[in-house]
């Protein structure tokens, strides 16, 4: 995935949310890419950062929180330095989100067809209603949703029609990049594997680039093209799906797949039961974040963090086995490319 057109360059990017206790480091300095036209599965346990980094994307962070640094370049810009009017722009049109809970973006008093009409003329003052309308039904119809339903108010959909409709809201404005965060995990497996479907379908039909935050592994191994695994607030390791679920490189990466049953590693020796808890993010630990639980760490691990730096062609491991460093005794491991 390499060869891929980049469409969007997180650097350093940083979210902190002041909390009664201190300030808490939810994502912290945070780069990688995302491809044009890629679906990037974001995986890792509850509270390591996911949504804020979804919502980050889009400058959506509310008080407490504040993104307190880095940059996010959009076709060779930083929205960073986007006034208001232009982040108004540039969600919706660029980049879409759909939320756990779509009832919560949806006006309860909007019927579906008001919400559509709505989106397009928001971005396009100029759009006829009927051609929005006509635009709307045809992608609606797409989505595995009857015309008919363009009269309903959300409270008459079903969950996994909110969330299609969500979809098709993104996608009526050619949006380059959809957020899914936790999309469809208030849907039961059925509708969820046939959304999972259908999210490949519009991704493939409409070269959209999707970024799927979900705590569910295997919808996560089944759809994406490359994974990113979060922990505490960082990326520990990214790559494409296959190598990445074959043999994962970062101990956390290794953990979080051995408490999934049904996914066999390659290596039965290097099995662990993953120890302890996610850290409190008020009080990171030093180094490497992941350190206090890991059973390969080392004496550096605590002193010095390590980079998220490539070991194999696209891909990339935030772990100090498979880097040098003069403070560090242990040899490196060395990855195949
Ligand atoms: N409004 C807030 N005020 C203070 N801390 C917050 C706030 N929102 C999130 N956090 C903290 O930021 C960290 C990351 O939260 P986030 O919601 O991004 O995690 P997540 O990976 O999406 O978790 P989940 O899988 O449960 O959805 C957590 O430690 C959380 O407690
Ligand atoms: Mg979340």
């Amino acid at each position: 995935m390499t060869d891929k057109d980049v469409l969007m360059q997180i650097r350093d990017l940083s979210v902190t949310y002041n909390s009664r206790l201190g300030p808490v480091s939810a994502v912290d300095k945070v780069s990688f890419d995302i491809f044009k036209g890629e679906i990037l599965g974001l995986v890792g346990e509850s509270g390591c950062g996911k949504s804020t980094m979804g919502k980050a994307l889009m400058r959506m962070i509310e008080p407490p929180g504040h993104i307190t640094g880095g940059q996010i370049i959009f076709d060779g810009e930083d929205i960073m330095t986007y006034d208001q009017k232009q982040m108004r722009d540039f969600r919706g049109r660029k980049v879409s989100m759909i939320f756990q809970d779509p009832m919560t973006s949806l006006n309860p008093v909007q019927r579906v067809d008001e919400h559509v009409i709505e989106a397009i003329q928001v971005h396009e003052p100029k759009t006829k209603k009927e051609d929005a309308l006509e635009r709307a039904g045809s992608l609606i119809r797409k989505l595995g949703i009857q015309k008919r339903r363009m009269n309903s108010y959300p409270h008459q959909l079903s969950g996994g029609m909110r969330q299609r409709v969500m979809v098709g809201l993104g996608l009526v404005l050619n949006a380059d990049l959809i957020v899914a965060d936790e999309a469809t995990t208030s849907l039961d497996v059925i509708v969820e594997a046939k959304l999972a479907d259908q999210l490949r379908d519009i991704q493939e039909e409409f070269g959209v680039s999707l970024l799927v935050i979900t705590h569910n592994i295997a919808l996560v191994a089944e759809l994406s093209d490359r994974v990113a695994v979060m922990y505490a607030g960082s990326i520990a390791e990214i790559a494409d799906v296959e190598p990445l679920f074959d043999a994962p490189l970062h101990p956390y990466t290794k953990g979080l797949l051995q408490s999934i049953p049904n996914i066999k590693l390659e290596d039965e020796e290097e099995l662990y039961k993953m120890a302890g808890e996610p850290p409190n993010l008020t009080h990171p630990p030093s180094g490497c974040r992941y350190h206090p639980r890991c059973p390969y760490a080392m004496p550096i691990c605590e002193k010095i963090e390590p980079p998220l730096d490539e070991v194999a062609s696209g891909r990339l491991v935030k772990c100090w086995l498979y880097f040098d460093h003069p403070e560090k005794e242990e040899p490196t491991i060395k990855v195949a490319s």
